[in-house]
């Protein structure tokens, strides 16, 4: 990984209008200049760079970032290559993969307390201490091979049993700071974990990066426990048990939501489960699966909010090289407790019946949809034929239409070409279609007659607004983030990309770094990164306040509780009357 250190110094060290101008024509326009975008084709142009914020965005089709995200897309780089490329040309040294400057001696060090760490968490669980966490463990089906395979541990209930292991071992407070082992209070350090049984989380090599511990009962605190991000352990980039699903002789891999889940999994057979670490999938995480498998299987628990997140997921691993497939777990809430339930074997036919990422999409439309009123299958048929004009492959659209056809008893000929309209017309207006949902925070600079005016962010706030909204506020303002922290977290973001966004500026956030394109680049995907530059380009004309984080939390809340017309009218009167009741709370 490439230094944050080193990203700024390039980014310092290259001026995004030459650097662009050395692929286009610009012309200065006041403060900003224009050219013909690069990246789609145009007559007018509606491709503009930054200077003052070193970006670039383009209102036609909605590509943008730093100088490093135009390099990028241009030479059809990744993040890496393209600082390296740039690097090259201004004639700056990249370092070494671990120079030897006090923070490789720092994480070597954390490596090595949490080392330690992970042996006396163990040691506590199988010593006389640990018969309660023992026994929660077997008690949930764990065999003793298990515990030792994932070498799981328990941290006694005690605010200093590990702060005194460890720096009678001679490490001091700083490196058990920064390892995330121990906090620090008014009156000194104490254990970050107590009374938990504990999670070490390997990387690829197999060092002990972080930690997570559960809490033995309900309503003691959090349920889970993670390290946050520390110098040797980014949540975002890492799997639980990669390393060892890793070698597994499958060209598959399950994608669990949980630790439990994956250990109950590799218990049953099925050692190529891996988890993410307490946060919703990442990009940097769905294409690590891609690196290592050409299958990946979503198992994640069967409630709604696992399959929202099957879904967010879902389009995370578009467009990588590799199938996907969403299992259906009935009966069960999780994979841990349908193998209890149902057996290992049954768990593997539920893998080899996983419905690919269209089946399960279809299945959503045919359950939101009533098929059995001429109303309900046309607005079936219309949403179905717009996800088949999403298929880019010719024979993989024909055999789901095909299928439809069939069961809803409609004409094929018709269903394709109404698919092929379809597509037909998104060629041409896919960019005007995407910028609309940007409008009321892009302010059009264009002075031409193509102008929009700028929506007043309070009229109509729906919910994706709000978290547009509160986006750009937090890239404007990176001091309100101190009190947004603790209300809003990825998952509450309906938006897969804007819930990245999110993560991605958090990141840099929470090690007070302020959220500049160039740092967040690496978390981001380019269509990621052109909505964060046209975030910020409405941030140059919009000036946003600190009361306004409240309205956006609220919206953003509230579009969770909001109900469909649809499932209002599902509801008895006495449903309805409960949730009527609730919305008043919320809104008072
Ligand atoms: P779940 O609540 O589904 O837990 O959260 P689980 O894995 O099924 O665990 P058990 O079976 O109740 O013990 C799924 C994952 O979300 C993260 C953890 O990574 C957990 O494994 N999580 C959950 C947290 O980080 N913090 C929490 O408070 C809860
Ligand atoms: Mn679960």
């Amino acid at each position: 990984m490439i230094p944050d250190a080193f990203i700024e110094r390039l980014r310092d060290s290259c001026e995004i209008e030459s650097i662009i101008s050395s692929y286009l024509t610009l012309k200065r326009r006041g403060r900003t200049l224009t050219g013909l975008c690069p990246f789609h084709s145009e007559k007018t142009p509606s491709f503009t760079v930054y200077p003052d914020s070193q970006s670039f965005y383009c209102f036609g089709c909605q590509k943008g970032g730093s100088a490093f995200t135009f390099i990028q897309e241009i030479e059809r780089l990744d993040f890496v290559e393209a600082i390296k490329l740039l690097a090259g040309r201004v004639g700056l040294e990249l370092p070494e993969e671990a120079g030897d400057d006090g923070s490789s001696r720092l994480r070597t060090r954390i490596l090595e307390a949490n080392r330690a760490a992970a042996r006396f968490f163990h040691e506590q669980l199988i010593g006389p201490g640990g018969s309660e966490a023992y026994g929660y463990l077997t008690g949930r089906g764990l065999t003793r091979k298990t515990i030792r395979t994932f070498g799981l541990g328990y941290s006694p209930d005690s605010w200093d049993a590990l702060t005194n292991h460890l720096t009678g071992m001679g490490f001091n407070k700083r490196e058990l700071i920064e390892a995330g082992l121990v906090r620090e209070g008014k009156k000194g350090i104490y254990d970050q974990f107590r009374g938990r049984v504990i999670f070490p989380i390997l990387d690829l090599r197999g060092n002990v990066i972080g930690f997570g511990g559960r809490a033995m009962e309900d309503g003691k605190g959090p349920k889970y426990l993670n390290t946050s991000d520390t110098p040797v352990f980014n949540k975002s980039r890492n799997l639980y048990a990669l390393q060892a699903a890793k070698g597994v002789k499958s060209d598959a891999l399950l994608l669990a939501e949980g630790y439990m889940d994956v250990i109950a999994l590799h218990q049953a057979g099925f050692t190529n489960a891996v988890a993410t670490l307490g946060t919703a999938l990442t990009p940097d995480q769905a294409r690590l699966i891609a690196r290592y498998a050409k299958r990946a299987v979503i198992a994640y628990d069967s409630d709604s909010a696992g399959q929202n997140a099957a879904r967010r997921a879902l389009s995370l691993f578009s467009g990588l090289d590799l199938t996907v497939s969403v299992l259906e777990i009935e009966g069960a809430k999780d994979p841990d407790e349908y193998i209890k339930k149902y057996g290992a074997q049954r768990f593997g036919t539920l893998i080899e019946g996983g419905k690919s990422a269209f089946v399960f999409e279809i299945d959503r439309l045919k359950q939101k949809h009533d098929l059995e009123t001429p109303d309900g299958k046309t607005a079936f048929l219309n949403e179905f034929c717009a996800l088949m004009a999403d298929i880019s492959g010719e024979i993989a659209r024909d055999v789901y239409i095909a299928q439809i056809a069939r069961e809803l008893d409609v004409g094929k000929d018709r269903l394709s070409a109404a698919t092929e309209a379809i597509r037909k017309k998104r060629q041409g207006s896919r960019g005007r279609k995407q910028a609309d949902s940007l409008r009321p925070y892009v302010q059009d600079t264009r002075p031409s007659e193509g102008r929009r005016t700028a929506v007043d962010p309070k009229a109509d706030l729906s919910g994706l607004a709000a978290e547009r909204g509160m986006l750009a506020l937090l890239m404007q303002n990176p001091d309100y983030y101190g009190e947004i922290q603790s209300k809003l977290t990825e998952k509450d973001f309906a938006d897969p990309d804007h819930a990245a966004i999110y993560q991605a500026l958090r990141i840099k956030l929470e090690e007070q770094a302020a959220p500049d394109l160039a740092l967040i680049g690496p978390y981001l995907d380019s269509r990621q990164m052109g909505i964060v530059s046209g975030l910020l380009t409405s941030g140059q004309e919009v000036k946003y306040y600190r009361e306004q984080a409240e309205e956006f939390l609220m919206a953003i809340h509230r579009q969770k509780t909001d109900k469909s017309p649809d499932e209002l009218g599902k509801m008895s009167p006495q449903q309805l009357k409960e949730y009527i009741n609730t919305r008043r709370a919320a809104k008072s």
